[in-house]
């Protein structure tokens, strides 16, 4: 690594000191020797849609330079024309690939705690569905949120979003939703804030009141649906809690006329939708989301052509969420008929207590293409620029381009980038920089 004459005592002409300083502090990392540089994209290119997901442009043998928080410029190792003094670090990434860190856009990570003993009762046979009809699910989490401090609340996500990060996630969204009372979601609400003033990961904040009926609503769903329209959506838009509102609109959960009564309220407060859609079946929350406008739609299992041709006509991004599906031994959203039909998606984790205990953005890309046929290119961009849409990212995340934020990936020695998905169940991740910041590095060497 090179030393930045900064430090050198004695000698240096004061010109050259001055320079030096100008890019310490702008922090300047050039990585060189990149065996592959994954996911390079012109600005403007915001999402990826049908036949387009299967290109991944990538450069051979590739430099990077970081500049402050930026991507600064990247090319051919040949083509190269830098000076190595210039830089505050300098990391040889020989034999290693370089990708745009993950964009997880679906998460529920703020949660008190985990949730095991339903997962026997499941292997032991009881759908999710039943599982929350008899008070379990959600609602288990939302009892044991009341209790929860914010303290506790906070250390705990932030543990397990320093863990997704060494898998190599960069940006993540989290709903609340396990609060359903008002107290208790402003509560979440703040922990998420919390998390965003003190991580290096990119967070967005999604208010997900309309997550389950509480119990003591449950004679009267409607009640509770004019709780969140009149009391908490003009709390957590007061307070700027939240970036987007979302809705679980499904069979048992909530209806598409509640559903959008909540998104023109919470429109009416500025709050964008990105909603639960379609898990347990063709719900119309497809066509709700895209009704108004929202960014994403996410789940999907029960997607027929009716909801295809809905998006179709959208800037909404579907989006699958593969580990909930396959914790669940749900039927798989048919993605391939989906893209097929010309459509963009995103893979998600919905890392959460109940239906998928897992961030792991790198084992979602492999049950991406296990489970849903994706080929390797298809997987890259939906869980990269496609993810950093459906979290209104794209314009800073998501790809290698010139000005977009600095946070990407190192990966081991690995022959191909194929290698991702396929190799699945081990960290193929060596070093993480998030917004310019050497996060981890070869911690598993
Ligand atoms: O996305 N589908 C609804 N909500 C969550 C599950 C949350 C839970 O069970 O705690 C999901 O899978
Ligand atoms: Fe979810």
């Amino acid at each position: 690594m090179a030393k930045n004459p900064i430090f050198k005592p004695a000698g240096f002409p004061t010109s050259r000191f001055i320079g030096t300083f100008a890019y310490m502090m702008k922090n300047r990392i050039l990585i060189k020797n990149i065996k592959q540089l994954v996911n390079v994209r012109d600005e403007g290119i915001l999402k990826v849609a049908g036949k387009e997901m299967a290109g991944l442009p990538s450069i051979q043998n590739a430099y990077l330079v970081v500049e402050g928080e930026k991507i600064a410029t990247f090319g051919k190792m040949e083509e190269a024309g830098y000076n190595e003094n210039e830089f505050d670090r300098v990391i040889d990434a020989g034999g290693k690939m370089v990708f745009p860190a993950w964009c997880d856009s679906h998460t529920h990570l703020v949660f008190p705690k985990t949730r095991e003993i339903e997962y026997i009762d499941k292997i032991k046979g009881l759908s999710y569905e039943e599982i929350a009809k008899r008070g379990g699910g959600i609602l288990n989490s939302a009892r044991m949120m009341r209790e929860a401090s914010e303290e506790q609340l906070y250390e705990d996500a932030m543990q397990r979003i320093d863990e997704i990060v060494t898998y190599g996630t960069g940006a993540v969204e989290i709903k609340s939703g396990y609060g359903l009372e008002t107290e208790a979601e402003m509560k979440m609400l703040r922990v998420i804030r919390k998390l965003k003033e003190n991580s290096d990961v990119e967070i967005k904040a999604t208010f997900l009141g309309a997550h389950s009926i509480p119990p003591e609503y449950k004679s009267d769903p409607d009640e509770y649906v004019d709780i969140v329209i009149n009391e908490m959506i003009p709390r957590v838009a007061g307070e700027d809690l939240a970036d987007y509102i979302d809705v679980f609109c499904d069979r048992g959960f909530f209806s598409v006329e509640q559903t959008d009564r909540i998104l023109m309220a919470g429109l009416k407060h500025g709050l964008i939708p990105k909603i639960h859609a379609n898990e347990l079946d063709y719900s119309g929350g497809i066509q709700v989301g895209v009704k108004y406008d929202a960014l994403s739609v996410d789940h999907l299992e029960y997607t027929g052509d009716e909801e295809i041709e809905s998006l179709l006509n959208s800037e909404t991004m579907p989006t699958v969420l593969p580990g909930a599906a396959f914790f669940l031994g749900m039927i798989y959203a048919p993605v391939r008929k989906m893209i097929d039909a010309g459509l963009p998606l995103c893979l998600a984790s919905d890392f959460n207590p109940g239906s998928s205990p897992s961030g792991n953005m790198q084992l979602i890309l492999s049950m991406g293409s296990i489970l849903y046929r994706l080929l390797p290119e298809e997987g890259i961009n939906a869980c990269t620029l496609n993810g950093a849409y459906a979290m209104g990212l794209a314009e800073e995340m998501g790809s290698i381009t010139k000005g977009k934020t600095a946070s990407l990936f190192i990966t081991k020695e690995i022959p191909t980038y194929e290698f991702m998905p396929y190799y699945y169940g081990s960290n193929k991740v060596d070093s993480v920089i998030l917004k310019g910041k050497i996060i981890k590095q070869n911690i598993n060497r």
